[in-house]
């Protein structure tokens, strides 16, 4: 205490600043956080009694040039004394001299403690260091030059203090790295000096943002370490901590780089150093601190300091030459030495190659197997060998040659090993790197230049590659590249062998059967590539769609090697910008679309649907696809029907009784009576008219926040619309009531009576309506009100309406939209929890699984009320099609067991949800039954956390998960996913979600 009023009086004295001051983390100054009066910051920095004047004069002068150059470059400003000094010498309370100075404090915390790591705050990061390498390079002072450990130029010191590591394997890498460093020695040599930052640790850069924007990089802090080095020494230094405990480290140092190169341009030369250079520094960091741990045995710290950096140096799979292509990549560079060369020959010669299939195939046909396109394979997590074998069938034509697109997104590539992450909608390799040539097996092929054979193989997988060639090419100028063709018939192993030469035109080889060529209908894969470092043998066939700025720079499109001009095969998706500025252009502004960037999605198995790009989502939002999209009995089904006929009810058919009879056997006894439409709205609008049918009366009471649908009816009772700014308003024959929201509403759980004094808030609306002259008609209510939030009404609820409402001559209206045909598990329909007798049912969405298609159920004397002679005709609902799809909805609900699925896979999720409760305070409560859950986040003060919902909602579809948000206060998490959730999704969810909750707190 005493030691900060000493200066805090030092502070008003000299620099005429009057601030509160908090003490901050040093390892040998006094530094103090200084806020002001008006609220604005400075850090104060009292050095260690020994630091040498030259030090601080190095940083204070730096700052000032930086400051005076004025690029925006976020380091803080030196705040001068009263009389201008920007340093003073001043006793401490134990009247050791410090140098004092003062600096401005910068919005931010520091980069270490920030998440997520995204790949666009990397970036901002590489722009910020290249700006400030920039800024600094004609920076002069004496101190840069001074003999220090942390200069990399000097690290050699490491390979004199190896001993100090124990372990052997350790010590092991540490000489690998000093060995390949001192390899590198004199070519970094030759590299301009200039004054360098030195020490962009992740403490020593600030990132900012909130929520609902993208962070930012607000500070670079701290010159301590600052020394003259070439500038790829300062980015090796920032790379070597940017990859510690970073699940994808490549893809990090690629964005790092890419945004230091677009402000200050980097060398082929400096990107091939960053890797070495980078272990270089981890190798410094590791040793020093052991070095500190001998000396300190019993400072814990030392040692847990050290464990990212040799986790990262232990466990890492990084190749350095691939991540050299990918650096260079990055930036734009020719991914190898010669590789522009090599593509302005291929250009040259275009035309000019032996034609690969013995003949010309510039005419020959394209067969698309993209995402868009195909619907090849049926199941996109596993392709059977059967279905691989037939690949492409549609396109055959009496064996005549048809080819298959580069930079294709497909799903044919469905194994696991494809998979990059422990999901099924984990990232995964879909974009084809080659162009392929379908031709029958047993066609020979023609080599298009000579070449050695680098790789002659059979790989024996299943979807790999049978048989497979390499050959290595040389262009007149001596450049390297290689050429694969895979899936060929492996007697060419008899023949060829690596190191043999195989001229131009000669024929070499053959394709295979799907006995002999991994299992595929025959073709050759054909690919080029500008340099085998990292990939050796073992190409990938295909990348990553988010990481084709590499592959596609590795493994260009080989048009020109086929004598075919490079757009007739590279494959062109559909643009989603284009889609979208046509979406605008035909359709009104209010059909709204999810996320901030719109997804596309254009297939879907099951519980998960692809983009155009073939990634992967785990759909846990979607209800309607009930039993899974793209269900096989659903497609069989439509097909069948569509075959034979498509008509309406005005004709018998027995799909429509087979139908009814199916629904009716799910329902209770006194429900008898179907009516088909084709949609919630058009049910939820009969069900009104007939409860005025059937009472005579007009007025309806209805909960807050209710949803019933787009129809002018339906919309009068759904407050979630009317209620909404410019929306139409209650109409006065509508009366609302309190949802039973025991979580936030007037009676909570606590609350023993809460269900009966809910279900008490009927009786006034009721009397109002009777007052009015509407008379009671009934009450229409979401079972579990959805768009309220997820809201599970305490049991009784719903029987202790109903029963007011009769007794007031009303009818009872269950909207199962949401929550019928065993979505809760434990229940088929909702009003089952709820112990509650509806006089109508009305069942929407996931009935027709996607077919426009719903249900009113109903007693046969509403029904007969309703039947006043003149005719209800729905033209499509009811269809022979619609029939025929919705008994098979309900038959495979049942076959496939998905209620109980619901059960098991919900309970599983729910438990993990609770976890996650006790672990972040944000998640103010959980509720729901089944595959039907909210999740209500909050503020630290209770009320609805809208701006975290949405933020989580983005982030977990960048996790590659689709949940919803809803409520009033849209602040809860929907989770409703179609019924054949698995065990694996559910966990998928739980850890996603944590991650992106605890990401929530460092905000
Ligand atoms: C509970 C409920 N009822 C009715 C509807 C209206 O159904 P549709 O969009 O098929 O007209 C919806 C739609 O979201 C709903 O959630």
């Amino acid at each position: 205490m005493q030691q900060v009023r000493h200066w805090q009086a030092a502070l008003k004295e000299h620099w005429g600043i009057e601030a509160e001051l908090t003490r901050l983390d040093g390892e040998y100054d006094l530094n103090f956080l200084a806020i002001g009066g008006d609220g604005q910051g400075f850090i104060l920095k009292a050095m260690r009694p020994d630091c040498e004047a030259w030090l601080v004069d190095m940083q204070v002068k730096a700052f000032e040039h930086i400051s005076t150059q004025q690029t925006g470059l976020p380091c803080p400003k030196v705040i001068r004394t009263s009389n201008n000094q920007a340093c003073l010498t001043i006793p401490d309370e134990a009247a050791n001299a410090r140098l004092v100075w003062v600096l401005e404090q910068l919005p931010g915390r520091c980069y270490a403690l920030a998440a997520p790591k995204s790949n666009a705050l990397i970036h901002d990061l590489g722009q910020v260091l290249g700006n400030a390498a920039k800024v600094l390079a004609d920076f002069q002072h004496d101190g840069l030059d001074r003999a220090f450990k942390w200069n990399l130029m000097q690290a050699g010191w490491v390979s004199a203090q190896l001993a100090c590591i124990t372990d052997a394997a350790r010590r092991d890498i540490i000489e690998n790295i000093t060995a390949e460093f001192s390899k590198l020695e004199a070519a970094l040599a030759k590299l301009p000096s200039q004054a360098v930052h030195n020490d962009a640790n992740d403490y020593n850069i600030l990132v900012a943002g909130a929520l609902s924007e993208p962070r930012y990089v607000s500070g670079l802090i701290d010159l301590g370490d600052m020394c003259k080095a070439p500038r790829i020494c300062d980015l090796a230094i920032a790379a070597a901590y940017i990859v510690l405990d970073h699940p994808a480290p490549e893809a990090a140092l690629a964005a790092l780089v890419a945004g230091y190169h677009a402000t200050y341009p980097l060398s082929t030369t400096e990107l091939d150093m960053l890797w070495p250079l980078l272990r270089m520094r981890l190798a410094v960091s590791v040793v020093n601190s052991t070095m500190m741990a001998a000396e300190n045995p019993d400072d814990p710290y030392v040692t847990v300091s050290q464990a990212p950096a040799w986790r990262f140096l232990t466990d890492n799979t990084i190749h350095a030459d691939l991540l050299s292509a990918r650096l260079r990549a990055a930036c734009g560079l020719p991914v190898v030495d010669g590789a522009d060369r090599v593509l302005a020959w291929l250009e040259q010669q275009r035309g000019h190659f032996a034609p690969l299939m013995g003949s010309d195939i510039s005419d020959a046909p394209m067969g698309s197997l993209s995402v868009e396109n195909s619907t090849w394979p049926q199941n996109p997590f596993h392709m059977p060998l059967e279905e691989a074998a037939k690949v492409g069938e549609e396109f055959e034509d009496g064996g005549r040659i048809w080819l298959g697109y580069y930079y294709e997104p497909r799903l044919i590539y469905a194994e696991p090993a494809f998979r990059k992450g422990p999901w099924k909608a984990s990232d995964r390799r879909t974009v084809h790197l080659a162009v392929d040539a379908f031709a029958p097996a047993g066609r020979t092929l023609f080599a298009p230049l000579r070449g050695e054979v680098f790789v002659a193989e059979y790989r024996a997988g299943h979807l790999d590659y049978g048989g497979v060639i390499i050959l290595r090419h040389q262009t007149p100028e001596g450049d390297s590249f290689y050429t694969l063709y895979g899936h060929l018939d492996p007697e060419f192993l008899n023949r060829l062998k690596p190191g043999d030469v195989v001229e131009q035109g000669a024929e070499f080889c053959r394709l295979g059967d799907p006995s002999m060529n991994g299992g595929w209908a025959p073709h050759v894969h054909f690919q080029l590539a500008l340099t085998t470092e990292g990939i050796e043998a073992d190409w990938p066939g295909v990348g990553d769609p988010d990481e084709m700025y590499m592959w596609e720079a590795i493994c260009p499109n080989p048009a020109a090697l086929l004598n075919v001009p490079d757009r007739k095969v590279c494959y062109q998706p559909t643009e989603k910008p284009a889609v979208l500025a046509k979406r605008h252009a035909h359709f009104g502004g209010n059909l709204s679309l999810t996320y901030d960037d719109p997804l596309m999605l254009v297939r879907g198995w099951k519980h998960h649907m692809f983009d155009e790009w073939g990634r992967p989502y785990l759909d846990a939002y979607n209800n309607v696809p009930h039993v899974g999209h793209a269900h096989p009995r659903i497609q069989a089904i439509a097909a069948d029907q569509l075959k034979r006929v498509n008509t309406n009810t005005r004709y018998l058919h027995p799909a429509q009784t087979a139908f009814a009879e199916k629904i009716l056997s799910k329902m209770p006894e006194h429900l008898e009576v179907c009516f088909f439409l084709n949609s919630g709205s058009e049910a939820n609008e009969l069900a009104l008219r007939m409860a005025r049918a059937h009472t005579g009366a007009r007025g309806m009471v209805t909960p807050d926040h209710g949803y019933h649908g787009n129809t002018t009816g339906a919309l009068s009772v759904s407050a979630y619309k009317f209620n909404k700014p410019n929306g139409v308003g209650q109409a006065d024959w509508v009366e609302l009531v309190e949802v039973a929201d025991d979580y936030r509403g007037s009676f909570r759980r606590d609350d023993a009576q809460r269900a009966q004094k809910f279900a008490d808030l009927v009786d006034p609306a009721i009397a109002s309506l009777q007052q009015k002259g509407h008379g009671l008609a009934g009450f229409i209510a979401e079972t579990f009100p959805s768009v309220g939030g997820q809201i599970i009404p305490p049991e009784g609820y719903l029987a202790a309406v109903y029963e007011k409402v009769r007794a007031a001559g009303g009818v009872c209206i269950a909207d199962e939209v949401q929550t019928g045909l065993g979505r809760l598990g434990e229940f088929y329909f909702g009003f089952e929890h709820q112990k509650a007798k509806p006089d109508i049912v009305v069942l929407g969405k996931p009935i027709g699984n996607g077919h426009p298609l719903a249900v009113l159920v109903t007693t046969r004397e509403i029904a007969e009320s309703f039947d006043n002679g003149i005719e209800f005709f729905s033209t499509f609902g009811g269809s022979t099609l619609s029939c025929r799809l919705g008994k098979e909805v309900l038959d495979i609900v049942d076959d496939e067991h998905l209620q109980d699925n619901a059960k098991q896979v919900g309970t599983l999720l729910m438990r993990g949800l609770q976890t996650l409760q006790t672990q972040h305070a944000c998640v103010g409560d959980l509720r729901g039954i089944g595959l039907f859950l909210g999740v209500e986040l909050i503020k630290p003060d209770g009320s609805e956390a809208t701006e975290i919902c949405s933020y989580v909602k983005n982030r977990m579809r960048e996790h590659r998960i689709l949940i919803g948000s809803e409520g009033p206060k849209d602040n809860i998490l929907k989770i409703r996913p179609p019924l054949t959730l698995e065990e694996e999704d559910a966990e998928m969810i739980t850890a996603i979600l944590g991650q992106i909750l605890a990401e929530v707190e460092c905000f």
